[in-house]
């Protein structure tokens, strides 16, 4: 299997581990804007000590461009962990992210994130500036 490959994508609505990217389709060139991306927004995703999303990453490719930009990087680091075992701790992070950021050009965003058993997966999102 190819490094591509291993990254899987789905109808988000069929396949909870699909990254869903939400945001403005038109952003204004300069200002502020906030997506947000989760994972299980139609059918939600297990978060337990031994099954849970671990981080989201979203990432934006300029329609002319040659490399994509990172733009920020979620970790989700407790998942009912303790010292009295599994899944018997007080905390339990959602895999939710709001990204704010400010674009200048046309291009494509890209969600990634990453099952601990279920591997990595994918999504994407054309967004026009005005
Ligand atoms: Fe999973």
């Amino acid at each position: 299997m190819s490094f591509e490959e291993l990254w899987k994508s789905a109808d988000w609505k069929q396949e909870k581990h699909v990254p869903v990217i939400e945001g403005p389709e038109v952003v204004k060139k300069g200002e502020m804007v906030q997506f947000h991306v989760s994972v299980g927004k139609e059918i939600p995703h297990p978060n337990t000590t031994e099954h849970h999303i671990r981080w989201i990453s979203l990432y934006f490719m300029p329609q002319e461009g040659k490399f994509p930009f990172q733009i920020g990087h979620c970790e989700f680091t407790a998942h009912g962990e303790s010292v009295e075992g599994p899944n018997q701790g007080p905390v339990y992070t959602h895999p939710h992210a709001t990204f704010t950021f400010k674009v200048d050009r046309a291009g494509t965003l890209y969600a990634t994130s990453y099952c601990n058993i279920h591997g990595m997966w994918r999504s994407e999102k054309a967004i026009t500036v005005e």
